[in-house]
């Protein structure tokens, strides 16, 4: 579970672990990750923090030796960690015309979304196979998709990723590994990304990070690949509730 040191990431990872998964929380600050994890073990629930750069290869190596060395297989791959726009030294510049995004910033929003990914599907396939039956779970963006203006490093970086996701779900049909995205379909607020971060837009709407779970547990278990699926929307037409349940209030 990477980026489960806080927001959707920590969200999934305490859902998961709920349902009795031993889960590996994977980001770069050990404190988060320890957070995380004592909110699991407080339910009783089994964690391992890893602290990994994802877009670092030899960390990825370091990760895969390590849920090798204690668990021997993967079931689930969920990968949450990412870089947004606000994240890349100014957090008030949460758009930026293409033309001023500079190349180091466009590297390091593709090196942890898409190089990231990329790194830990080859590092992990072996463990996946092992597993018999595995899921990844690929966390996207409607930026995907929107067109919108100022984000053009973190749209097209989702839009690389979920063009991975396709790509290996293909590849990876008759390893029995299941691939997909799961998309957002709303602002999810957290501590860390709060509504102050993004200029407030006329009936946007914004959710808590458990809006995520359900989806992400049926991707995990359903062996469904292949698909793009939209977290609200989902919860709604599965009867996990609609918007009112999931509001961030
Ligand atoms: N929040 C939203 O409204 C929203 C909407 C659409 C899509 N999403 C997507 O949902 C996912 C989670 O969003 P969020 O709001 O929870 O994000 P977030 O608060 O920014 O958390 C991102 C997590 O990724 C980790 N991370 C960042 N770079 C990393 C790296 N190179 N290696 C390992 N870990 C790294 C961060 O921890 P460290 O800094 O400690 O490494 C952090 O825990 C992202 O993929 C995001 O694009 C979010």
């Amino acid at each position: 579970m990477t980026g489960s040191g806080r927001g959707i990431g920590h969200a999934i990872a305490l859902g998961f672990a709920a349902e009795a998964a031993a889960v590996f929380l994977v980001g770069r600050t050990r404190e988060r990750l320890e957070d995380t994890a004592a909110s699991i073990r407080a339910r009783g629930g089994v964690a391992h923090p890893v602290v990994c750069d994802v877009s670092d290869e030899r960390a990825v190596r370091a990760l895969a030796d390590t849920v090798s060395a204690e668990a021997g297989r993967l079931d689930v791959l969920v990968n949450c960690a990412a870089l947004r726009m606000h994240q890349l030294g100014d957090p008030t510049a949460y758009r930026k015309p293409t033309v001023d995004v500079t190349v180091e910033e466009w590297d390091r929003v593709m090196g942890t979304n898409v190089r990231g990914p990329f790194l830990l599907a080859r590092a992990l396939f072996p463990l996946l196979r092992a597993a018999g039956r595995a899921s990844v779970i690929d966390v996207s963006a409607g930026a995907a998709t929107s067109g919108e203006g100022g984000r053009a490093p973190y749209a097209a970086s989702k839009a690389g990723l979920e063009a991975l996701s396709r790509t290996l779900a293909s590849e990876w049909r008759d390893a029995g590994i299941a691939v997909n995205v799961l998309v957002p379909d709303a602002r999810v607020v957290h501590e860390d990304h709060v509504r102050g971060v993004r200029e407030p837009t006329a009936g946007a709407r914004y959710v808590v990070p458990e809006t995520l779970v359900p989806p992400a547990i049926h991707l995990a278990t359903s062996g469904v690949s292949g698909q793009r699926i939209l977290a609200l929307a989902w919860n709604a037409a599965n009867g996990f509730g609609g918007w009112e349940r999931w509001e961030a209030r």
